[in-house]
């Protein structure tokens, strides 16, 4: 058998009778977003480090657990922390925490991150959807033997973040007076952050947004065949765009300061999965 496939066999395995509602949304919180699953109703907790061989968070301000429950009646399971490739796992580790929602019964998975503005025309503590992504940075999760009971061997790539999930998310935004932009997340690997000739390169390359996260598991999770959509909370401006040097604490900090606008964009934007 395939050793990864074995190893998220055996954590489902070591989980499944603490499952209690078949999940419907999964949701990946960002960096500064965890406190999010306060709002999950319900609660099932199932810490990481109870699960058989599975990576640990050791990123600041990402706990490390799932939350399970219900948002406005929506069964739910929330990453409270998630695994960043800088963390020194490999690929497959980092997106162990998403294959395993997605056989816990998630279909729709949401993706939340935060980012640095590459777009000039994005401010500190916009909320973007994410249309597309580049990963050509940072190694693809799904080297080495396929996982046939996942998915194909050549996964297309055309459309990983769902047209009708972002055009739901659009409805939510306006819906709730939240101004949106729209744009193209690059993962670079971190956990430096970029020098001003990378991100002019960046830019150049088509990207919007920049962060050390997200598309890995987007691939993973299209591979598999989830309905997948992203939000980015831009955190600051991308290196040399603002004329200081970054920092984790501002980026933290602003993502507390996006956290109400996100909160009413993403609790709305479960409901409506619904109907
Ligand atoms: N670069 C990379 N990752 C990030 C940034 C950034 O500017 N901001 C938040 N995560």
């Amino acid at each position: 058998m395939n050793s990864i496939y074995d190893e998220l066999i055996k954590a489902y395995e070591s989980i499944k009778d603490k499952i209690t509602a078949v999940p419907k949304v999964a949701l990946v919180l960002g960096t500064g977003l965890g406190d999010f699953a306060e709002n999950i109703d319900n609660q099932t907790i199932i810490d990481y480090e109870d699960i058989e061989g599975f990576p640990q968070s050791t990123a600041p301000g990402h706990v490390g657990r799932y939350v399970l429950g219900y948002i406005g009646g929506v069964p739910v399971v929330a990453m409270q922390g998630r695994i960043h490739y800088y963390e020194g796992y490999a690929m497959d580790k980092v997106v162990m925490p998403v294959r395993l929602m997605k056989m816990m019964g998630a279909e729709i998975l949401v993706l939340t991150n935060a980012a640095g503005g590459i777009n000039k025309s994005f401010k500190r503590g916009d909320l973007m959807i994410i249309n597309d992504h580049i990963t050509s940075y940072v190694p693809s999760p799904l080297v080495g033997p396929n996982i046939d009971e996942f998915g194909e061997r050549f996964p297309d790539m055309t459309e990983v973040y769902d047209s009708d999930l972002r055009n739901l998310l659009k409805l939510c935004a306006m819906k709730n007076d939240i101004s949106i932009k729209n744009g193209v997340y690059l993962q670079v690997t971190g956990p430096n952050y970029e020098t001003p000739t990378e991100i002019e390169m960046y830019r150049k390359n088509g990207a919007d947004a920049v962060g050390m996260s997200t598309a890995c598991e987007a691939m993973a999770a299209n591979h598999m065949g989830m309905k997948i959509c992203g939000v980015s909370c831009i955190t600051n401006l991308a290196s040399g765009m603002a004329n200081k040097p970054l920092n984790h604490k501002e980026v933290e900090e602003t993502a507390a300061v996006i956290s109400d606008k996100f909160k009413r964009l993403i609790i709305d934007f479960v409901k409506m999965t619904e109907e």
